[in-house]
């Protein structure tokens, strides 16, 4: 093991698609990575390679630290210093799954590191656990589009193969928004025809992404569970989301607890640039300034890639694959 060195590249992930309130997620073609070994001289560094991880902790209170420990207290491995190094191409706190692609990546590369004692379906318990919902967590996992179910003490999971002709437009105001607040927005209990509607369209949008009905993804991303409330988090949030399919858009949704909004086009459309204006105009009139990226669903979750200490470093293996 004093020789392992591990590499995982884990995709972002939105949650929710519209209805599937912390039950459906979709992983996109956005990264995140991390290099996990043991240390040469024997002392914890954790090296954060991008600006976007600053303010991150260096020391044993980062995150990928503590839940590499978690996996090695299962395993019964002994692992208390650790290399880690990490770039992320995935925006923080802005409803891309920045923190399940965290713990993902932290629980793929521990488990590697010690010779995989634990599956993949023992490491997404332990994500669903930490996270408090499979949807991220599964998506950065499994890849593709996940239909998860927890019980608060066992996660399910159904992958499905994202349709090929899907493509994905996500713009990302450029303010953040915590999950804990825009979970605070959500009222404690909702009403039996709201559930039902909501039920009525995730059963609809799984279907329809299963059988390639494209054409009822406009109707069946519709929500009342959390967008409504968490519309006046995310001023021009309700008008793009009502709107989008009006230029273009199969369907749009809050990706995640936001503020980041996601549409689903087909990728020959050609109303795409249409669609992006739309969005960034709506939320400019509001004084919000985005960035819109096109992405793809990824259709394959974490890769891990053993390597010898020899072989290239971390910003040498990513070359060319990050966003410029
Ligand atoms: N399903 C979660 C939510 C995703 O909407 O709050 C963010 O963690």
């Amino acid at each position: 093991m004093a020789d392992r060195r591990v590499i995982v590249k884990v995709p972002a992930s939105t949650a929710n698609l519209g209805p599937g309130f912390d039950t459906l997620g979709m992983a996109l073609s956005l990264y995140a990575w991390i290099e996990m070994a043991v240390p040469a001289d024997g002392e914890t560094v954790i090296e954060l390679l991008n600006e976007e991880l600053d303010g991150i902790p260096r020391d044993k209170s980062n995150l990928i630290y503590k839940v590499a420990q978690r996996v090695f207290r299962e395993a019964g491995a002994d692992v208390p210093e650790l290399y880690i190094a990490m770039y992320s191409d995935i925006p923080l706190t802005r409803g891309l799954g920045s923190s399940a692609s965290a713990i993902v990546g932290a629980l793929a590369a521990a488990n590697a590191l010690i010779g995989s004692p634990l599956n993949n379906d023992r490491l997404f318990q332990i994500a669903t656990e930490l996270e408090g919902h499979p949807d991220n967590a599964g998506a950065s996992l499994f890849g593709g589009i996940v239909v998860t179910s927890w019980d608060g003490s066992r996660a399910e999971h159904i992958k499905l193969e994202p349709h090929p002709e899907l493509d994905v437009l996500a713009a990302i105001p450029d303010f953040h928004l915590a999950t804990e607040k825009a979970r605070h927005a959500l009222p404690a209990e909702i009403k039996l025809a709201d559930a039902a509607f909501n039920v009525g369209n995730s059963s609809l949008l799984v279907a329809a992404l299963a059988g390639g009905r494209l054409d009822l993804i406009r109707h069946a991303m519709r929500d009342r569970l959390h967008q409504p409330y968490r519309a006046p988090l995310i001023p021009g949030m309700a008008e793009i989301l009502e709107g989008a399919v009006d230029h273009g858009a199969l369907g749009a949704a809050l990706s995640g607890a936001g503020p980041t909004l996601l549409a689903l086009i087909e990728c020959g459309s050609g109303r795409k640039r249409e669609l992006e204006r739309f969005l960034l105009d709506t939320l400019a009139r509001e004084g919000i300034a985005a960035e819109t990226l096109w992405l793809k669903p990824c259709a394959s979750g974490t890769e891990i890639t053993l390597l010898d200490r020899g072989e290239p470093t971390l910003t040498e293996w990513i070359k060319g694959e990050v966003r410029a």
